[in-house]
């Protein structure tokens, strides 16, 4: 059989406005590395075929010196620039990426993804097309009314906080995308949301890590610094 080949859109062209930082949170050093790095060296070292950075306008060109060339990273085929939104981010990364079956969709702001985690999603979305990682919620969840009045307690067994990478079929991700720009593009959260809305497509959840935090507000930059000791 034919193996399949994947491609993976890997966002960094965020503001960052909750971290609050000159320079976008992303490109912070970690550990003497730019935060983005981190993610980049899990995707190559994986069965990932190629990959395509989506940054801010005007930071292809420091993106390719001093992350692409400076660590030799040789599956990077495009450096595209993002938009306003994250969607807008992701559809232009979709829209560069070349034959590939699969996408995988990961935020450059989450730098503790891993090797196994990442075949742990190649090898779901060949089964069901659609799968995102996440965890179980240590907290309880409530909903709240618009005056934050709590109006249900969903039973915490069945509540998941899900992260990236999120993976899909190539073209289905992406036409779902197209109809979603072309239909305005009304905000969403994450990518399974863009598929919930425009497919009937399931969407499988699978393990990611207590450890993949998306680095947000100051505080999340000693927890990731921790746990990338050593790499
Ligand atoms: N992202 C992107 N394009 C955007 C917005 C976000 O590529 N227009 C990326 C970010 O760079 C990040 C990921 O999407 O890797 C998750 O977004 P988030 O954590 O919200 O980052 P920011 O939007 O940069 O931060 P904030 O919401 O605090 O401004
Ligand atoms: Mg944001």
């Amino acid at each position: 059989m034919v193996r399949p080949t994947y491609g993976a859109v890997l966002l960094a062209a965020g503001k960052g406005s909750r971290m609050n930082t000159e320079t976008p949170k992303q490109y912070l050093p970690v550990n003497g590395r730019p935060i983005l790095y981190y993610s980049l060296a899990v995707l190559e070292a994986s069965d990932v075929d190629q990959i395509v950075l989506v940054v801010g306008d005007g930071e292809e060109e420091w993106v390719r010196e001093e992350v692409v060339e400076r660590f030799g990273f040789r599956k990077v085929s495009a450096i595209v620039q993002g938009g306003k939104e994250r969607s807008h981010s992701v559809h232009n990364g979709l829209g560069a990426l070349r034959g590939v079956d699969y996408v995988l969709i990961h935020d450059g702001a989450r730098p503790c993804i891993d090797v196994p985690m990442v075949k742990r999603v190649m090898e779901a979305v060949e089964d069901c097309k659609a799968c995102v990682v996440g965890m179980p919620m240590k907290d309880t969840v409530k909903i709240v009314d618009g005056d934050n009045t709590v109006v249900d307690t969903p039973n915490r067994d069945r509540v998941w906080g899900v992260q990236t990478p999120q993976a899909f079929d190539y073209l289905m991700i992406k036409g779902a995308y197209e109809a979603y720009m072309e239909r305005g593009g009304q905000p969403v959260t994450d990518d399974a949301m863009v598929l919930e809305h425009m497919t009937d497509c399931r969407v499988k959840v699978i393990e990611g890590s207590y450890r993949n935090v998306k680095v947000t507000t100051p505080e999340d930059l000693k927890l990731v610094e921790e746990f990338l000791q050593g790499r």
